[in-house]
């Protein structure tokens, strides 16, 4: 599935790496420090992004894979909430606790939280298991200074003994599995992941996620996968890769360079919420116009009843320009849509636009 762009402008999967990886898709299971089990039906997961894996878009993901009614994998197997505040929580902030909402069509969900302070990030993980998460998720690897600059997101990744007891604490706050989610490391380019990862792992961790960058890269340059296959080597619990991900050539090199046990996919899914059903189900085939236009009819949908018409509409503008990227009319469609007020303008003209050259 290596998408390359059609004369309409859309994504279509051309190489022979959707049928490869079928070997490396299967159930994972998460351990609970208290004993209890989570199955996730498969191993490639949307990422927590932050302003993006919103409720209207985590149901999103997961009703593509039901609304192409291909072989009930119902991709992408876990998604993630963006990252909440721990202090958000404790404080009973409106805007973590909104962050925390969810619905059972998109279960399972793990909801990502940040923080330093072990009591703090234990008792917002049992408020966000309360509001309904499946999993618990610790983010070590946010590199913005506003986050790092209170020893929170990447910057933990500079003190293990703070890491397991952050871990332990979490773990022990709630049933459910918490994994934790970091980058190969915090200062310059010394390498922490391996010992942050066995922290992890001593305190409880159920699974880890590697994003191969330091966190003076944050999203560009070389993303390594041999960062992913030290710390598949170093610990026993599950290890997920991540970074850079965008086919299923790049999927099957991360499952086949570094022995990992599932995926991790997030820029890649930004105006192709298909991507995990794609994936899964070996379809070589893009979807049609007509698809993405009733793709797209269900994000506005979703964003308009979960968010309220006006901020839905709002929130869908950087969406609506990721889907018609690339394609012919874009820059025109993208003018029309940021003037649209209501749901109802909105499908309109991505109907109009999408369906134009059909
Ligand atoms: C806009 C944006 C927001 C992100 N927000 C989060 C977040 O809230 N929590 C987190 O752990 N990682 C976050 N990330 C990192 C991604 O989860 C992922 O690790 C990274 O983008 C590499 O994977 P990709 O190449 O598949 O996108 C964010 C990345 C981007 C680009």
């Amino acid at each position: 599935m290596n998408f390359e762009k059609r004369s309409d402008g859309i994504y279509e999967n051309t190489d022979g790496g959707a049928a490869l990886i079928k070997k490396y898709v299967h159930p994972l299971v998460l351990k609970s420090a208290s004993g209890s089990c989570l199955t996730v039906g498969n191993n490639i997961w949307l990422a927590p992004l932050a302003g993006i894996t919103d409720l209207p878009f985590r149901l999103l993901c997961k009703q593509c894979a039901r609304m192409a009614g291909g072989g009930g994998d119902d991709a992408p197997g876990l998604v993630f909430t963006e990252m909440i505040s721990a202090k958000g929580l404790h404080y009973k902030g409106n805007n973590s606790i909104l962050l925390a909402e969810s619905e059972p069509e998109e279960k399972p969900v793990s909801m990502q939280i940040f923080g330093s302070e072990p009591d703090i990030m234990a008792e917002g993980a049992a408020i966000l298991e309360e509001a309904g998460a499946n999993a618990i998720d610790i983010n070590m690897g946010c590199p913005v200074p506003k986050i790092t600059s209170n020893s929170e997101g990447s910057a933990l990744l500079r003190d293990p003994v703070l890491i397991e007891k952050i871990v332990s604490a979490v773990s022990g706050a709630v049933h459910i599995p918490v994994t934790v989610k970091m980058r190969r490391g915090f200062e310059g380019e010394k390498e922490t992941c391996v010992e942050a990862a066995l922290a992890a792992e001593a305190g409880g961790a159920a699974a880890i996620t590697v994003h191969g960058r330091f966190r003076e890269q944050y999203y560009s340059g070389k993303c390594s996968r041999d960062a992913v296959k030290r710390v598949k080597e170093a610990v026993k619990i599950p290890v997920i890769g991540n970074g850079d991900i965008a086919s299923s050539r790049q999927a099957l090199e991360m499952f086949e360079y570094t022995g990992c046990d599932g995926i991790m996919i997030g820029r890649a899914a930004l105006g192709r919420p298909w991507i995990f059903y794609s994936l899964l189900n070996e379809d070589f085939r893009a979807p049609d116009p007509n698809e993405i236009y009733r793709i797209i009819k269900l994000h506005i949908e979703y964003a308009s009843e979960h968010m309220g018409e006006e901020r839905g509409m709002r929130e869908m503008r950087k969406h609506l320009a990721w889907y018609t990227k690339g394609m012919p009319n874009a820059a025109e469609t993208r003018n029309r849509i940021f003037k649209a007020a209501t749901a109802e303008e909105t499908i309109n003209i991505a109907r109009e636009c999408i369906l134009r050259n059909v």
